[in-house]
């Protein structure tokens, strides 16, 4: 089942239970008093894990430069968070949308900088294409570091739930192995897929995306491309936070507007969203970014920033 419907799943249940609760606390009883709630059982926490020297000097620059928005410990909650849509991304989670990696696995090291230097248009994440080279860098170390670390709580609670084990014996006799396993793991996950010459587009290609268009897409992004489809106003991200499908009439994508970046949107979907990645062979993919880039109507912008220009290459 994917995220967003078992949230939906379990707001649902969590809505009975409410019912339940306030109708039971209608009936007056002498029924004995719930148990106060307790504190719950002591976890790992960011202190507990050594920060190499990359990810040490990415937590300075996130403390100066993105907890307002991402919050100190990265589970985007900062201060701002609350008025922002799309919400800024709780960094912890693992849930990255942006990638050249397949469905589901985590971003490359060169996706989150391009996120980070380049920003999200249509967001409020900006782009830090003025900070140095090594910053951005760095920040990209700090942001694997807390997903790391967050894989790296729940395998800790395992053992802490299953086999009794207290935290700080975690820390001192288990936290290098899950550390190992963990960075293992994601890793082996953020391999970028291949991406093969792009076909030229021809009036075959683009009816043969238009016709997919219509099958797969139009639900959701509209007849015409503007997000309207019927399916478009009752989607749920991860977090349960309302979303909008992609507006393609104004020709501005997160990501970047290259064929190539769009390309590997449709490869690799966006995780945690209800855009899914699509199937088929590269040719079709491409078919598709071609009828895309027609439905554009309004007037490129002009390039934002060098490196990261609207409607441009970004790879
Ligand atoms: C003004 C608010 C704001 C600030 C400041 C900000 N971000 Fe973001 N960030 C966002 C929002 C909003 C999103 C989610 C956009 C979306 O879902 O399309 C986001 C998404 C991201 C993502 C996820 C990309 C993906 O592929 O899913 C990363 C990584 C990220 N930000 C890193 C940073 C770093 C590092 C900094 C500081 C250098 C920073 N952000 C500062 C608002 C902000
Ligand atoms: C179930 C609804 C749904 C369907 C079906 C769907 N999409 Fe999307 N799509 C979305 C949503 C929602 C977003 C925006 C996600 C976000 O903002 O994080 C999106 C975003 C996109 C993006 C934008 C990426 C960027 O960088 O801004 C592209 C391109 C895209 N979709 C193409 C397609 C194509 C092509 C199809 C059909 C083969 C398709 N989508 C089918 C919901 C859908």
């Amino acid at each position: 089942m994917s995220p967003p419907l078992l949230r939906r799943t379990l707001s649902g249940t969590v809505l009975v239970a409410t019912l339940i609760v306030i109708a039971a606390a209608r009936i007056p009883s002498s029924a004995p008093t719930p148990p106060a709630k307790e504190a719950p059982p002591p976890t790992l926490t960011l202190a507990d894990w050594p920060l190499e020297s990359g990810a040490k000097l990415g937590k300075r620059i996130f403390q100066e430069n993105c907890v307002g928005c991402h919050g100190d410990t990265g589970l985007g909650d900062g201060e701002a968070a609350a008025d922002l849509n799309p919400r800024p991304r709780n960094l912890r989670k693992g849930y990255f949308k942006f990638r050249s990696t397949a469905s589901s696995k985590l971003p490359t090291r060169a996706d989150l900088l391009h996120v980070i230097t380049c920003g999200l248009p249509g967001s409020s994440m900006p782009s830090f294409r003025l900070l140095p080279d090594a910053h951005r860098d760095a920040l990209v170390s700090y942001v694997l570091t807390l997903a790391a670390f967050e894989k790296a709580r729940l395998e800790a609670e395992i053992l802490r739930d299953a086999d009794g084990l207290t935290m700080p014996v975690i820390v001192k006799d288990h936290l290098p192995e899950i550390r190992k396993k963990v960075e293992a793991e994601m890793a082996e996950g953020a391999v970028p897929v291949t991406i093969g010459q792009r076909p030229p587009t021809t009036p075959e290609s683009v009816e043969k995306g238009r016709a997919r268009y219509a099958k797969e897409c139009a639900s959701c992004h509209g007849k015409t491309g503007v997000g309207d489809g019927p399916s478009s106003y009752a989607l749920r991200d991860w977090e349960d936070a309302e979303i909008r499908p992609r507006d393609f009439t104004t020709g501005v994508f997160r990501a970047g507007s290259a064929p190539t970046d769009l390309f590997l949107r449709l490869k690799s979907g966006l995780n945690g969203t209800p855009m899914p990645a699509i199937s088929g062979s590269d040719d079709d993919l491409w078919a598709l970014v071609d009828f895309i880039l027609t439905l554009r109507t309004q007037a490129p912008e002009a390039s934002d920033h060098a490196g990261c220009p609207i409607g441009g290459t970004t790879r």
